[in-house]
């Protein structure tokens, strides 16, 4: 049902405006009966942050912002889906237009700005279909005016405990000036002491919600040995590797849209962020899982990623190029993959190629 629609309505949704075009996918995946899967393959179930995960493909933060549709993408195969960012109190984000598609290099720019129903909406949507099961993360992110920023993802993650599988705190946007600086020194110190403790506290009220960190590809190899020396120390339960990049590599194709700002995902950021999730993953030493994202878009990219580093994956900008039949031939190929080596489970794949891939030179992002 939903490949047809989707085949009668992604030539005209690639000619609309890129958030109209947006805006319409969350509709129709709103009002289209959609079918369950059929039942997953035991192969690809994953657990980690002491979470039973069905397949290893989450839909990635930012395409459900405000909480609408969790339960179509499970229908349409995901195994986890990531709702938000949210901010504490709405706003509206970036002047429009905010959202470029990149067509020949199969990319997409942002610049959204965090817009946000605010915590209260998202709050009423996942209270109202917190039966229904599935696993939810909740990424939070902090107002633009807010005075205290570490406190708004501290009061989101007390505010969301009761109906987040995951908590991932959004430091690594490049549309908020000034977020970023939370992956900083004695700030990102501060930020996982206060973030660990609200983890603490809810933990004993609610049970445990396992709280990750989302990080910039942008950051500089000792930027990144200081962050996962602190979510080491304060232990994190596990990382995403990771945002958009502020970088615009010189060989992108379309040029004129490249000089929009705003950050830069979909498949001119594979090689840059799966480059730092090898890097993260040598750092981290198993202490604890990593989920991969950025450029994924089909089974092979999948399991680069994986074989670099990631326990999990997530992807965004591939479904406005190649649409949902990604997630079902991504776990195909994972499923081929494993059953040719014989292997037990993905675990058996993890970080396999991390070594050899920081050896190499640095991927071509200039
Ligand atoms: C339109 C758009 C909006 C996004 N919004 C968010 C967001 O609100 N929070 C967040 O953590 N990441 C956000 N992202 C980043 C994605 O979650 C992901 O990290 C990034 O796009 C790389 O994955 P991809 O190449 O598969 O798209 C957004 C990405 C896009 C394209």
């Amino acid at each position: 049902m939903m490949g047809l629609l989707e085949a009668l309505a992604r030539p005209l949704m690639g000619l609309m405006e890129a958030e109209n075009a947006h805006r319409l996918a969350v509709r129709a995946l709103q009002w289209t009966p959609l079918v369950p899967p059929a039942g997953e393959d035991a192969l690809l179930a994953v657990r980690a942050f002491g979470i039973n995960f069905p397949n290893p493909v989450g839909m990635a933060a930012g395409f459900d912002k405000h909480g609408e549709v969790p339960d179509a993408l499970f229908r349409l195969g995901f195994g986890f889906v990531e709702v938000g960012t949210v901010t504490p109190l709405p706003q509206p984000g970036n002047p429009r237009p905010r959202l470029f598609r990149l067509g020949s290099d199969e990319g997409v720019i942002n610049r959204l700005g965090f817009n946000s129903e605010g915590a209260q909406a998202v709050l009423r949507r996942l209270a109202a279909r917190a039966n229904c099961g599935g696993i939810v993360g909740v990424n939070v992110g902090a107002n633009k005016e807010s005075i205290d920023r570490i406190a708004d993802y501290v009061s989101q993650i007390e505010l969301f405990a009761p109906v987040a599988t995951y908590f991932t705190c959004n430091i690594s946007s490049p549309n908020t000036p000034g977020l970023r600086e939370l992956q900083q020194g004695k700030v990102f110190d501060e930020f996982l002491s206060r973030v660990i403790d609200a983890r603490a506290r809810m933990s004993r009220q609610t049970g445990i919600a396992p709280v990750l960190i989302k990080i910039a590809p942008d950051l500089s190899l000792s930027e990144l040995d200081d962050i996962v020396g602190a979510a080491r120390r304060y232990r994190v339960d596990g990382m995403i590797v990771g945002n958009t990049t502020v970088a615009r590599p010189s060989w992108l194709r379309d040029r004129e849209t490249a000089q929009e700002a705003g950050g830069l995902s979909g498949r001119p950021l594979f090689a840059l962020a799966t480059r730092m999730l090898a890097e993260t993953f040598v750092r981290v030493e198993g202490a604890f899982p990593l989920i991969g994202v950025g450029g994924i878009d089909s089974g092979k990219t999948a399991l680069a990623k994986i074989k670099a580093g990631a326990s999990l994956v997530q992807l965004y900008s591939s479904l406005v190029f190649r649409g949902v039949g990604v997630v079902a031939e991504i776990k195909k190929t994972l499923v081929e993959a494993l059953r040719e080596g014989q292997h037990a489970g993905l675990a058996e794949l993890v970080g396999m190629d991390a070594a050899a891939l920081t050896a190499e030179a640095w991927p071509d992002i200039k």
